[in-house]
């Protein structure tokens, strides 16, 4: 490596902008420039932009199939540096129309039982395992999941929540890598990553279901007792 590519490096590193001509008659200018295949003015990007980019990349996602179907990829929506992250399982009718996570009536459900360990929807992020909703909300088949799982996977990277609930059935499942019953998988604490994961009920189950309503208020304390203690 030439003294002059060093210097380049150590700029870089140092988050400084290196003007340099595209050209020299032709050759490659910098060996580092070579080495990465990097654009030659590259300036490193603020988080505000990786999340863009990274939301640009998944409203253009086309990596299954449902990208024919939907009307819209919903990204997740929230405070991107939420200690709490709130994952589902896909979009709806109603979340591929407008673009976001849980609105209509499980949504509102979902905000109360936030509310009851006074957190507001803003305070958390919330996103699914599937940006894109599968037709007649059909459960997410395993090509899907797996086409998927690089979005979510860099939003946790992104994020660095300090806790996350996993909303329902499928999305427990599908971040515990297991196929056990909710049942199960509820009130116990897991770790992907070291990051806490707690199960809760799905809201739109609750609505069925009322009867599971104090479960669902144990799974919230369980989580709010687990990031008080983390
Ligand atoms: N159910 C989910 O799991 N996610 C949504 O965004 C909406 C409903």
């Amino acid at each position: 490596m030439t003294d002059e590519s060093k210097r380049l490096l150590y700029l870089e590193a140092m988050e400084i902008d290196v003007w340099l001509p595209k050209t020299n008659h032709g050759a490659p200018i910098t060996e580092h420039a070579l080495e990465k295949d990097k654009p030659l003015l590259s300036s490193p990007s603020s988080e505000a932009e990786i999340w863009q980019e990274l939301r640009e990349e998944v409203a253009n996602c086309q990596a299954c199939d449902l990208y024919k179907t939907r009307t819209q990829t919903v990204f997740g929506t929230g405070n991107t540096h939420a200690d709490w992250l709130l994952i589902g399982e896909a979009p709806g009718q109603n979340e591929d129309l407008q673009g976001e996570p849980f609105v209509g009536k499980a949504g509102q459900l979902l905000n109360e039982m936030l509310r009851a360990i006074n957190l507001s929807r803003e305070q958390v992020f919330i996103a699914n395992i599937l940006k894109c909703r599968p037709p007649n909300n059909r459960d997410p088949k395993p090509e899907e999941v797996s086409a998927c799982s690089d979005f979510l996977q860099r939003q946790i990277d992104l994020l660095k929540p300090k806790i996350i609930l996993a909303v329902g059935r499928i999305a427990a499942q599908q971040l515990l890598k297991t196929t056990e019953p909710i049942g199960k998988l509820r009130g116990k604490v897991y770790f992907l990553d070291a990051i806490p994961v707690i199960v809760i009920y799905h809201p739109a189950y609750l609505l069925r279901s009322l009867l599971e309503k104090r479960k669902a208020w144990q799974d919230l304390q369980l989580a709010l007792k687990t990031y008080r203690e983390i």
